[in-house]
């Protein structure tokens, strides 16, 4: 049995996994920072990497004492290695960098958006290449089509904000607190999806494109109106951010004729687009795979699982791979006028 460890610290989760290639999660530890960046509404890179820092140690000797494996009976390290706040991503990947040298074990530099875009097969033996993925995150929306290990071809990207993003600023306009995706579910079970107009940016447009910030914009004036009860424009928005995927995601079927449709990213956790997406799916003849909740949301499994993938196919990594805050899965996906920063 071939065993990864797993190292995660690029954004506000500290995090770690031991993980085979058989798909065996032998023992993970996730720590998220969610109250120390509470008061600011969003992640302060500063706090998140001394705080992982202060974890990731701890939790690396935890995970192994819980597997009750020593470092010298794993066979590689992965740590992700970007993209992400630099400060954090440098936490893991220095860490992995010395395990690796102390234990003499190869280093694996993941690509935290691979071990998203890999984490499915983690957990569905299934699922083989190619297929279309839907990766939405706090910092990514993507549609990729994915043909291998290591091998993307970027369809859609976001112009402005991130799904994820969209979410957290919603639920800040609202009041709730950071990450705003799980408390504007929670919020939108008990509101009318009907009962608040809001916009559905890019949708029908040739290229499977995204836009959030207008969606943003009109939550605004919707809460500035004082017409709406909290619970109704909560409901609203995820109904239209849901609407705007599976259009999205529709078009972009049409220039893929992968037999799977496969969405992750911790936006994946929220269960109208789960549902909405698998129907998708259903409608167009394709097979459907989604994640665990806990494995769509940042976690060290998928990236010691990327980290197994890469090691199958003898993908390792020198001592002197760099910490990137930006790494894109297809480089030569062409950057879209308008896009943000994340890219
Ligand atoms: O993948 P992830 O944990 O971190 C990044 O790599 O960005 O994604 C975090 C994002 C946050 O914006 C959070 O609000 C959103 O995923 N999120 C959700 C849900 N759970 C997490 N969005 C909608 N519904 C959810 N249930
Ligand atoms: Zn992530």
């Amino acid at each position: 049995m071939t065993l990864v460890l797993g190292l995660e610290s690029s954004c506000d989760d500290s995090a770690v996994a031991l993980v085979s290639h058989d798909r065996q999660i032998l023992a993970q530890a996730v720590v998220g920072q969610a109250e120390a960046h509470r008061p600011f509404g969003g992640v302060v890179p500063e706090i998140a990497a001394r705080a992982h820092v202060d974890v990731l140690p701890g939790l690396i000797r935890q995970v192994l004492h819980e597997a009750d494996v020593t470092i010298g009976e794993v066979d590689a390290i992965a740590a992700t290695a970007g993209p992400g706040l630099i400060g954090g991503v440098m936490v893991a990947l220095l860490a992995g960098k010395g395990l690796s040298l102390a234990a003499g074990k190869p280093l694996i530099a993941v690509n935290h958006l691979e071990g998203h875009a890999l984490s499915p097969r983690l957990v569905d033996p299934n699922l083989d290449f190619p297929y279309l993925l839907l990766l939405t995150s706090g910092g990514h929306c993507q549609l990729l089509e994915v043909r291998g290990v290591g091998d993307y071809r970027r369809l859609a990207t976001t112009i402005d904000d991130a799904a994820g993003e969209a979410f957290d600023k919603a639920a800040k306009l609202l009041g709730l607190p950071y990450p705003g995706g799980p408390a504007i579910e929670e919020l939108a079970v008990k509101g009318d999806p009907g009962s608040v107009p809001l916009p559905r940016p890019l949708v029908g447009s040739a290229e499977p494109h995204f836009s959030f910030a207008g969606l943003k914009s009109a939550v605004q004036r919707a809460v500035a109106s004082g017409a709406h009860r909290s619970e109704d424009i909560a409901a609203s928005f995820q109904q239209a951010v849901v609407d705007c995927m599976v259009d999205r995601t529709a078009r972009a079927l049409e220039s893929s004729d992968a037999p799977a449709l496969v969405v992750a990213g911790g936006v994946a956790a929220n269960q109208a687009l789960r549902g909405a997406l698998a129907k998708l799916a259903a409608d167009n003849g394709r097979r459907f795979s989604v994640p665990p909740g806990w494995l769509c949301t940042d976690n060290a499994a998928m990236i010691a699982w990327a980290g197994a993938e890469r090691l199958g196919r003898g993908l390792t990594d020198s001592l002197d791979a760099p910490a990137r805050a930006r790494w894109p899965l297809d480089p030569a996906g062409e950057s879209v006028r308008g896009a943000g920063v994340k890219a």
